[in-house]
């Protein structure tokens, strides 16, 4: 078969590189240059080892738990089952996962999870780790790699032998040129769309290229309104991530008063779930006026430059001696739970047509992702989908999307892109109201009917601002369709006091 992988995350290389294993014809797309996208900054690890008193019980527990009771029990069963034998195989691909002395994997511990069960590499640079190391797979393979090829549309139409709707391939920008090309079988693993925010720690290039092209082409989407926030990135110059492992280790959340405010929230503290400790955050720092801080001071000096040598090294350059004084933190956009609806092997709505990694929605993450479980999921399912690819048509059921939207692809290009962050930061984001979200998506609809001088996107800027914009209308409409507050999507009856 002939198959294209758009993604160059780790859901992607395994995609790609399972899926040429089997003898496949694999090209692979990627937007930016190999090595970019969201993957190589991940810093916490790979859930997924258990040690003495764990189990995949326990982790699928903790998932479920995180999750807010929206997960899929079966996809939770999936991940937890076949993670260890996904790390062994990241293992045998050449990561070096960081070990004790006698050669035991060294395990961490991040909120929410009930044991230390997180696998990590170069402390707090596993993704780059994983990335660096499925790269350099790549040669082994007969895969075919296109770096800076944006995709702009998948190639939908209808199936000569079954006269379904079906995959047919994809649109690509190389420059300004479109070029179409064909395959058996797509699959998507084009990451998130941190970008809608005003504050994320999503690279630049995380515009949601992915579910925007699938919604575009009628494949289902939901659950568009859980967007995760992670608690802790530096409050001080560009949004970089302060990993949770450091509160995995010790560190503790102190308001101006010195006060650990974070029991106030939850009785877990500064290891609860993430969207408990974002909120709380957030609200702290608008009743101070500003940021919290994170005091890692306990850890000591060599401990932190030892267990988060690039936290240690930015946060320097950055002005801080976090050994000896607590830093300031807030939080930022950090990934999209919802996504393209799939079945356990990565299947969608259309026959052909699959979604891996944090553009897909397996299931597992239910409102709210546990931490360091998203690499996980991105290997489990690519894995499975690539064995799936010679099926794509046996696809399950596949769940309803809920709320609604326009495809206002057609419509202008609007605005200015930071304005769309901001307003999305403000009215779409942690603390959420009603009123805020119906004037969200009236300034929306109204940026997307207004006359604009490009009226078809061309460019590679025009179609990521067209469809961060069909995705901010996606995202505000699911929000304000679901009335109840549930993880990641809280409902706040007083203005949302989050600042900038
Ligand atoms: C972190 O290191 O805190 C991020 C890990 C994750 O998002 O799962």
């Amino acid at each position: 078969m002939n198959v294209i992988v758009v993604g160059s995350g780790i859901a992607g290389l395994v995609a790609a590189l399972h899926t040429a294993e089997a003898g496949h014809t694999v090209t692979l797309l990627t937007k930016g240059a190999l090595g970019g996208g969201s993957t190589p900054l991940a810093q916490g690890g790979v859930a997924g080892i258990y040690g003495s008193g764990d189990s995949p019980e326990a982790h699928a527990a903790d998932t479920l738990s995180a999750g807010a009771g929206l997960s899929d029990p079966s996809a939770v069963n999936v991940l937890v089952s076949e993670g260890a034998e996904r790390i062994a195989e990241l293992i045998a691909r050449g990561v070096a996962f960081d070990r004790a002395p006698d050669g035991t994997l060294l395990l961490g511990r991040e909120a929410a999870h009930s044991h230390a069960r997180i696998v990590h590499a170069g402390g707090d640079a596993t993704g780059a780790a994983i990335s660096s190391a499925l790269i350099a797979q790549l040669s082994s393979c007969p895969i075919h790699v296109i770096e800076h090829a944006f995709l702009a549309d998948l190639i939908v139409d209808d199936d000569e032998l079954t006269g379904k709707r079906a995959v047919r391939g994809v649109r690509m920008l190389c420059g300004e040129a479109s070029v179409d090309l064909e395959a058996d079988a797509v699959i998507l693993a084009t990451g998130g769309a941190g970008q809608l925010f005003a504050h994320t720690t999503n690279p630049l290039g995380v515009t949601g290229d992915g579910i925007a092209a699938a919604m575009r082409a009628g494949v289902a989407v939901t659950d568009l309104e859980f967007m995760q926030f992670h608690p802790t990135v530096l409050a001080a110059g560009a949004a970089f991530l302060i990993s949770e492992a450091v509160r995995g280790e010790g560190a503790t959340l102190l308001n101006d008063e010195g006060r650990r405010f974070a029991f106030d929230s939850h009785p877990d503290g500064e290891l609860a779930p993430r969207d408990v400790v974002s909120r709380a955050i957030a609200r702290q720092a608008a009743a101070q006026g500003r940021p919290v801080l994170l005091d890692a001071t306990m850890l000591g000096a060599s401990r932190l430059a030892e267990r988060f040598p690039t936290i240690d090294r930015v946060t320097r350059e950055r002005g801080f001696d976090w050994a000896r004084e607590p830093i300031p933190v807030t939080p930022a956009a950090h990934y999209l739970m919802g996504g393209i609806i799939t079945d356990l092997d990565g299947r969608t709505s259309i026959p052909g047509l699959f979604a891996v990694g944090e553009v897909a929605r397996t299931g597992v993450h239910g409102a709210n992702r546990l931490a360091s479980n998203s690499l996980l999921e991105g290997a489990v399912f690519a894995a499975r989908a690539a064995a799936a690819v010679t099926s794509p048509f046996e696809s399950r059921k596949l769940l309803h999307p809920r709320g609604e939207w326009h495809n206002l692809r057609d419509s202008k290009v609007p605005h200015d892109r930071s304005g769309l962050q901001q307003l999305m930061w403000d009215n779409v984001g942690l603390l959420r109201t009603e009123g805020g979200l119906v004037e969200a998506l009236d300034s929306i609809r109204s940026w997307a009917a207004a006359p604009a001088p490009i009226a078809t996107p061309r460019t590679r800027a025009e179609h990521e601002d067209a469809s961060l914009l069909q995705l901010a209308e996606a995202m505000a409409s699911a929000a304000l369709a679901r009335a109840e507050s549930v993880g990641a999507h809280h409902i706040a009856h007083e203005p949302a006091l989050i600042g900038a």
